[in-house]
């Protein structure tokens, strides 16, 4: 059997496998209730963050920015999350199951044009026309769910979005690369990067090395198998290479990390018992061990080394680095393994919740040896880290991370930071007790190549005045707040990651 073809055997029973005894399971529906939402809201109006979005489509809007911009700076910050959580009455109460909402904050003479659309899935579409949930959801059992031809047609696309050889993409776990308008957002359809990888997982985080190119996976966990599917996409946007390595064990990743010579994969154990959705049928293990893989760019074929080490969740990682035959991975360790699961459930149904942070550990592994080990760092209170790519590889980067400082009203982050770990250095900007803080995008400046030389750019929401809101600081520079500050005239939900495409100089 050629390989392509023994590529697609296995990929489409772990599809079919998956997918099936969900199918099967017809157990009631148990979900949010949009009443019980609505009142959490009049008393806590930052679950503003978690609520449904008004319209399918926000925009164009364009608005004066507060401040100003360095003449350089020029660009789209596009964003994605999950924002369509309601009909029918029902609810999900599980945070990453809301359709994907795409939104583009275009930069040009000291405005900003912000629009944002609804992705039109197919799963979004059937949904619409049916006036209910009618489909296999990651995190809320759904009733009577109808047949799938494959994961796209489950997909939510509400997880990241990335912009690869000229064309935008909203990306989410399980699915493929849903294909969009980079300037109106209208959805394209899925991206097949070759005929035999249709509606393969390709997931919402991945890598642009040095020479342009870009590493992804897909979690075939998640559908019922235990393989890793490794992409390798080039500058250009067509596929380089795809290959499959066994697991060993079902392990449960969101994110990995890349040095200039590895990629770095961390799989969560757990049980998997099956009972409605996958993050109900799902049990992190942390009496087990977790994986390492370790997989040579220059050998993306197999598996270079494979580590065990002392159970780990993390859903994202900062940086990696490489310096004498010892590889160092930053990430954002969940110590409270069972809320990890499923954050902020509370908010989705409308009461008020814990905050539940991340702290930064370091993974040593020794490629000389197989051992691995975790550090900690002592900072805790953080999480969607960001890094400047163009740090040297053997150093740790300066991360960029949401954090929380002084009151807060919301159980969410309302400040930016910088970590230095070389220096020992942490500069922070707090927005406020009312504001929640997103994602920071470090944006470097262009025509330069010192490392750090840049802008941050985050998303806000103020819920006491209901309105949505873009920052962009100098990086060198956290401390003195926002040189430039834009807010919209409406408000809609927080979302997960951006991604800053610069404007062709
Ligand atoms: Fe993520």
């Amino acid at each position: 059997m050629d390989r392509r073809r023994f590529l697609r055997n296995l990929l489409s029973g772990a599809t079919i496998a998956a997918l099936g005894p969900a199918l099967l399971h017809g157990a009631d529906a148990f979900a949010g209730d949009p009443a019980e939402f609505a009142a959490g809201l009049r008393e806590h109006p930052y679950l503003a963050g978690w609520r449904q979005v008004s319209a399918e489509a926000f925009g164009p809007t364009t608005v004066q920015i507060e401040g100003r911009l360095p003449a350089d700076f020029a660009g789209t910050l596009y964003r994605n999350g999950p924002a369509w959580f309601e009909r029918d009455g029902f609810r999900y109460e599980h945070w990453f199951d809301g359709d994907g909402m795409v939104h583009g904050w275009r930069f040009g003479n000291g405005t900003v044009t912000h629009r944002g659309r609804m992705v039109q899935t197919p799963k979004f579409k059937r949904e619409r026309s049916a006036g209910r949930f009618n489909t296999l959801a990651a995190g809320t059992t759904v009733a009577d769910p109808v047949a799938l031809r494959n994961n796209d047609d489950a997909s939510t696309a509400n997880t990241s979005v990335v912009v690869i050889g000229g064309r935008l993409f909203a990306l989410s776990e399980a699915g493929s690369a849903f294909e969009l308008d980079p300037d109106a957002l209208d959805t394209i359809g899925p991206r097949t990067w070759r005929p035999d990888l249709q509606a393969l997982p390709f997931s919402a985080h991945p890598l642009q090395d040095r020479d342009g190119s870009w590493w992804n996976f897909g979690a075939l966990s998640m559908l019922g198998g235990a393989g890793l599917l490794v992409w390798h996409i080039g500058r250009d946007g067509q596929l380089i290479d795809a290959q499959v390595h066994d697991m060993g064990a079902p392990g449960y990743l969101h994110a990995f990390v890349q040095t200039d010579r590895y990629l770095v994969f961390l799989l969560t154990p757990f049980d998997y018992t099956p009972a409605g959705s996958f993050f109900e049928s799902l049990t992190f293990a942390p009496q087990r061990a977790s994986t390492v893989l370790v997989v040579d760019k220059t050998a993306p074929d197999r598996v270079a080394r494979r580590f065990e080490v002392e159970f780990t969740m993390a859903y994202h990682f900062g940086d990696a680095f490489e310096r004498d035959g010892e590889i160092t991975v930053r990430t954002m360790r969940l110590a409270d393994v069972a809320r990890a699961r499923s954050p902020h459930r509370e908010a989705m149904f409308g009461h008020h919740g814990p905050a539940a942070p991340a702290e930064l550990v370091e993974l040593r592994l020794d490629m000389r040896t197989g051992r691995g080990r975790w550090e900690t760092t002592g900072l805790g209170g953080m999480e969607f880290p960001m890094f400047d790519a163009r740090t040297p590889s053997n150093r740790g980067a300066r991360l960029y991370t949401p954090t929380n400082a002084g009151d807060a009203t919301a159980p969410y982050f309302n400040a930016v930071q910088m970590i230095d770990p070389v220096a020992g250095r942490r500069e922070l900007h707090r927005y406020g007790r009312d504001i929640l803080a997103e994602e920071h995008v470090f944006i470097p400046r262009p025509g330069s190549t010192r490392p750090d030389d840049g802008w941050l750019v985050g998303t806000l929401l103020d819920p006491t005045r209901d309105r949505s809101g873009i920052a962009v600081l100098d990086a060198q520079h956290i401390g003195d707040g926002p040189i430039a500050t834009a807010w919209l005239p409406y408000a809609f939900p927080l979302g997960f990651h951006g991604h800053f495409a610069q404007a062709a100089a």
